[in-house]
């Protein structure tokens, strides 16, 4: 049996700019899925009106972190409860599975995040 969730690649970093959304389309406390042109995603949080860009999912069984309740900055994963700081993608369960993190831009409104 494979894992439940197939697609844990890390998002190669390029350094290039994605807007993905306006300023204030995610609601304070949430999470959303940006689906990357390569097939790999990248989690957004609007945390407190700040935007924070990690690997979307989880490093112990693939769960989407996009899905999964925020406290504070903390994304507890929906599956088994793992929890990780969006702020820097350390991972406050088990330290060597911290995600990567990825830069948020805001221009002209438009939230941007460098893969
Ligand atoms: S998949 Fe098990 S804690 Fe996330």
């Amino acid at each position: 049996m494979g894992k439940l969730y197939k697609n844990k690649r890390k998002p190669k970093r390029e350094g290039k700019k994605i807007k993905v959304g306006k300023v204030g389309a995610l609601p304070e406390g949430r999470g959303a899925t940006v689906q990357l042109k390569d097939g790999n995603e990248v989690a957004l949080f609007n945390i407190d009106g700040n935007y924070h860009a990690i690997e979307n999912f989880c490093p112990h069984k693939g769960f989407p972190l996009a899905d999964s309740r925020t406290y504070g900055s903390i994304v507890e994963c929906d599956l088994h409860g793992w929890r990780f700081d969006v702020r820097n993608g350390q991972c406050l369960t088990k330290a060597s599975c911290s995600l990567e993190h990825y830069e948020v831009v805001i221009e002209d409104d438009w939230i941007q995040i460098v893969i």
